[in-house]
């Protein structure tokens, strides 16, 4: 990419942004999308031309302007396109413009559309993470889990779990965008082997074990068929997870050990005072597991901090 690169902007371009230039990327399916720094935005064309060359697998090449509001979706635009032998970085045909893809993680294919719904192969070893607390949890019960991703996607964490044989017995799955549930259907449809709706729709019992569809997390816990009943609850989404805590705790099964993984943004200053709060705000810790604490995953920002902590409560004897 680099001598690509070299050949489009010339040597000095090179070194005057040196550090600027988007050497890293990330790859979904047939497209990648690259960040570009706004020094060197006037060079998107030439980014793309020397990704296309470099990549000749890679049909789009999309720049991101960051994940925006509460549905968390990726600002993307096209900057480059390839078919057959001719590279498009104007009036890109529309029929290349497609960003449904399917990814494969861990053995399974995921359906996404990073233009319509959140979805990142970053997060693949945090998934991993989840998938061995949720062993332990199992382990601790000795009986497959009842699973609960409120703010589920298009469900990346839940293709993990279902993957392990006799790790997960009950799902509940839902999210608030509405095109982030529609792949979530197709995404289930392919990894439960089972049918679901090939639109959108309210969260609804589908089968006995799974509760699937569009609902807001934090209204999950006034309905009594729900609250209450899950093992491990997942909250993922890093800049309200702790506003969010109180709302979701009571959806715990709380006759048992029971485990909250979640994620927070936070400024790298404020994670002691983060860690407290989280504290004082979960129920009393399991005997014999250590206190939540928040441990940095990687930047967010120059200050902010992505991190990920896990929680195992302590059965309710009250
Ligand atoms: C950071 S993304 C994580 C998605 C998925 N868990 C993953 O790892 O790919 C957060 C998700 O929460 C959803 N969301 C935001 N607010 C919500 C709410 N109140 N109830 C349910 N989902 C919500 C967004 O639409 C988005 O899909």
């Amino acid at each position: 990419w680099w001598n690509h690169l070299e050949n489009l902007v010339g040597k000095e371009m090179l070194i005057e942004h040196k550090e600027a230039w988007p050497s890293s990327h990330e790859f979904f399916g047939d497209m990648m999308i690259v960040r570009i720094d706004d020094s060197i935005e006037k060079y998107a064309s030439k980014i793309a031309q020397a990704k296309l060359l470099s990549h000749p697998f890679i049909r789009l090449v999309l720049s991101d302007g960051g994940v925006l509001g509460e549905l968390r979706i990726r600002d993307l635009k096209p900057i480059g396109a390839r078919k057959d032998t001719e590279l498009y970085f104007e009036n890109i045909p529309s029929e290349l413009t497609n960003t449904k893809v399917s990814v494969k993680e861990s053995g399974r294919y995921i359906s996404c559309d990073p233009q319509v719904a959140y979805y990142s192969t970053k997060l693949q070893t945090e998934r991993l993470e989840t998938l061995r607390f949720a062993k332990e949890l199992r382990k601790d019960l000795n009986r497959p889990l009842a699973v609960c991703d409120p703010f589920c996607g298009v469900g990346p964490a839940l293709s993990t779990l279902i993957a392990e044989e006799g790790l997960v017995e009950r799902i509940l799955a839902c999210d608030l965008n509405a095109a982030a549930v529609e792949l979530l259907f197709e995404n289930l449809q392919r990894w439960d082997k089972r049918e679901y709706p090939n639109e959108s729709a309210p969260i609804e019992q589908y089968y006995n074990d799974r509760i699937v569809g569009l609902a807001d997390a934090t209204e999950l816990y006034n309905n009594p068929d729900i609250s209450g009943k899950w093992d491990l609850v997942l909250v993922n989404l890093p800049h309200r997870t702790i506003e969010f805590l109180p709302k979701l705790i009571p959806l715990l099964n709380r006759s048992n050990v029971s485990l909250i993984r979640g994620r927070v943004i936070v400024a790298e200053s404020d994670i002691p005072s983060a860690n407290e709060k989280i504290n004082q705000i979960l129920p009393s810790i399991a005997v014999g597991k250590s206190k939540p604490e928040l441990k940095i995953k990687r930047d967010y920002s120059s200050t902010l901090r992505l991190c990920s902590f896990e929680a195992w409560i302590e059965k309710d004897t009250t």
